[in-house]
């Protein structure tokens, strides 16, 4: 399967194109193809140097988006509308959401846009035939970075198209020891999206570091 992540440079995405280029072909995308072949050119490195075959290589935005059968948008709420202004071809693709709406003051909060949600928005902004799923939302960067650390943590996926969540779900159960949980239509993301400021309060206010969640 071919995995575009736009935004595939930042913290998220670089992990992700970690713990899957040994199972998928991955295209980092970047708004700067030469910062996409340097991160993708140290995801190869450091796969070899563990002695992993990968697969990844580094490209502009539109081009992950045009390669990917799935594409992830790893980016930062604040530019997913500039953003998917200036990207097309995202009809009939599966399109990853992890993408939370957080502010900070005091502490963490959820502060969502008029549709109800990150997902919600995204969806807006998309085609209507682009599958919109929400998933990785909880799960802090930081945990992507090395394939050696376990990754125990139940995953949320929120999704109309059910053939798109199911496929989602099922990469999902490829990677480490994730496990994905259906979590109902997409209307239901803004559950999703509000655990992570629920997460990262427990973090700052419990001096606890990249705090998960796991359905039992
Ligand atoms: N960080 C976490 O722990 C975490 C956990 C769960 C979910 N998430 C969600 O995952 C998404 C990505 O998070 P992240 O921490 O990986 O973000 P990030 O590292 O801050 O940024 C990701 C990428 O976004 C691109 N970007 C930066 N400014 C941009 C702009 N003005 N326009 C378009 N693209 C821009 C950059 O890529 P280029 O410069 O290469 O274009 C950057 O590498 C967010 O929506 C976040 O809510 C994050």
């Amino acid at each position: 399967m071919k995995i575009g992540i736009v935004g595939g440079t930042g913290g998220i995405g670089e992990g992700m194109a970690l713990r899957l280029a040994p199972y998928h072909e991955v295209i980092i995308g970047s708004r700067d193809v030469e910062k996409a072949c340097s991160v993708s050119e140290c995801t190869m490195a450091f796969l070899d140097e563990q002695d992993k075959v990968g697969r990844c290589i580094g490209m502009c935005n539109q081009d992950a988006v045009d390669e990917g059968d799935i594409v992830i948008l790893a980016i930062p709420y604040r530019f997913v509308e500039s953003t998917l202004h200036e990207l097309t071809g995202f009809e009939d693709k599966i399109v990853i959401s992890p993408v939370n709406p957080i502010e900070k003051s005091d502490a963490f909060y959820y502060a969502p846009p008029a549709e109800g949600s990150a997902a919600q928005l995204i969806a807006r902004l998309l085609p209507p035939r682009a599958k919109v799923v929400t998933a990785f939302n909880n799960i802090a960067a930081n945990r992507w970075k090395d394939p050696a650390d376990e990754l125990d943590y139940s995953v949320a996926v929120c999704g109309d198209d059910d053939d798109a969540k199911a496929e989602v779900m099922q990469l999902i159960n490829t990677i480490s020891k994730l496990c994905a949980f259906d979590a109902g239509p997409l209307r239901m993301a803004s559950i999703v999206e509000s655990i992570t400021p629920l997460l990262l309060n427990l973090a700052r206010f419990n001096q606890m570091k990249d705090v998960g969640i796991r359905f039992v």
